[in-house]
């Protein structure tokens, strides 16, 4: 993919677009692309060079990778959706009255299905002025910030697509006068290795100012059973998620990595208070990576590490925040205590 920006027209009847003035919705797109494949060959030759073996989970999320997790987060054992949702819905008012943000930046923002309550609240407190998109999977992005820009009319939408972790200094500046709030749901804050939580954090806090606040998701420490069961549903979504990235490898660096040598395999550490995926080769076999002329020996039985998913305590997001220089203010979870969200700025 190239980089660039793209301007699109509404998707409305020309007949109907002549007589609204002006246009119903403003969207724009911005791909951030420098050296995402250089990135990827870099950290997909680390990672299966390395001992034990590992892969980053950006790379899950292309087409396919972004509609299955969509439908994990349908399933009767992924918890966490249904909750944060039910959270963010009986929240959205109070934190936009106390903190009446302008503006509002997610961070992994996939299919934007939950940012509704968001906005809604941001809306019918009358501040709401822009939503600024921000993930990985382009098409994704599309897809949810087409349906937006349409449904919040007069709101203008701004999507980019990129790497969190690399090209958040390609954030349009926040709104003069305005206030931002940065949203980062669905407990991806957890799929950072702890290592990097903090160099992450420490950058998304350089885009708020004393003003701004940060509302972040996080899947709470609690029940074994329960949570290991939302990473290993009896439908195998999560396993065809999880096997799906051997076939982004392969369609990205030429590669012949056989996903039915491979079982998905996800358990709850409770030392380290995170759920590990990982792929398992069911046999010994050697795969090939073209690009990046590399044969990759595996064991049987041996395991990749895919994914990691910390789960937290109010103790351990407080000093989450504050190892990155933010301050907690608000801690809200469903009446059950499984979910978080919790709202922060800067210290
Ligand atoms: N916020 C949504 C989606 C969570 S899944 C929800 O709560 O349901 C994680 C999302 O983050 C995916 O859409 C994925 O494409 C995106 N993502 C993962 N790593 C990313 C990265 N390094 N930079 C930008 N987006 C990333
Ligand atoms: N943020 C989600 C989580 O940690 C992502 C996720 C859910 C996921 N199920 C997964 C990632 C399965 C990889 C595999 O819950």
């Amino acid at each position: 993919m190239t980089e660039g920006s793209a301007r699109l027209a509404p998707r409305r009847p020309a007949k109907r677009a002549a007589r609204r003035r002006p246009l119903p919705y403003r969207l724009d797109v911005h791909v951030v692309s420098s050296g995402a494949r250089a990135a990827m060959a870099a950290d997909v030759r680390a990672g299966l060079t390395a001992s034990p073996k590992w892969l980053l989970p950006k790379y899950f999320y292309d087409d396919r990778g972004c509609e299955l997790f969509e439908a994990i987060t349908l399933l009767p054992e992924y918890y966490q959706t249904r909750t944060e949702l039910a959270l963010l819905r009986a929240e959205a008012p109070g934190i936009v009255a106390r903190h009446g943000p302008t503006e509002l930046l997610e961070l992994g923002s996939g299919s934007s299905h939950k940012t509704r309550a968001l906005l809604d609240a941001m809306r019918d407190d009358g501040g709401l002025r822009r939503y600024l998109p921000f993930d990985i999977s382009p098409g994704a992005l599309l897809a949810a910030a087409g349906r937006l820009a349409e449904d919040y009319a007069g709101v203008r939408v701004r999507a980019v697509a990129g790497d969190f972790e690399r090209h958040l200094g390609r954030i349009p500046a926040p709104p003069r006068g305005g206030r931002r709030l940065v949203a980062f749901l669905g407990g991806t804050v957890g799929n950072l290795h702890p290592a990097a939580r903090e160099p992450f954090l420490r950058s998304v806090r350089m885009l708020l100012r004393p003003e701004d606040r940060l509302l972040v998701g996080t899947d709470l420490v609690g029940d074994r059973a329960r949570i290991e069961a939302a990473y290993n549903d009896a439908a195998g979504v999560t396993a065809a998620f999880n096997l799906n990235l051997l076939s982004v490898l392969n369609a990205e660096l030429d590669g012949d990595l056989d996903p039915r040598r491979f079982e998905h395999v996800a358990f709850y550490d409770a030392d380290f208070e995170w759920i590990e995926m990982r792929l398992r080769a069911r046999e010994a076999h050697t795969a090939r990576l073209r690009a990046l002329d590399l044969a990759v020996p595996f064991a049987a039985g041996e395991e990749v590490r895919t994914e990691l998913s910390c789960k937290f305590t109010r103790a351990s997001v407080e000093r989450m925040y504050a190892d990155a220089g933010l301050e907690l203010l608000e801690w809200r979870t469903d009446p059950r205590g499984w979910f978080a969200i919790s709202l922060a700025a800067p210290a």
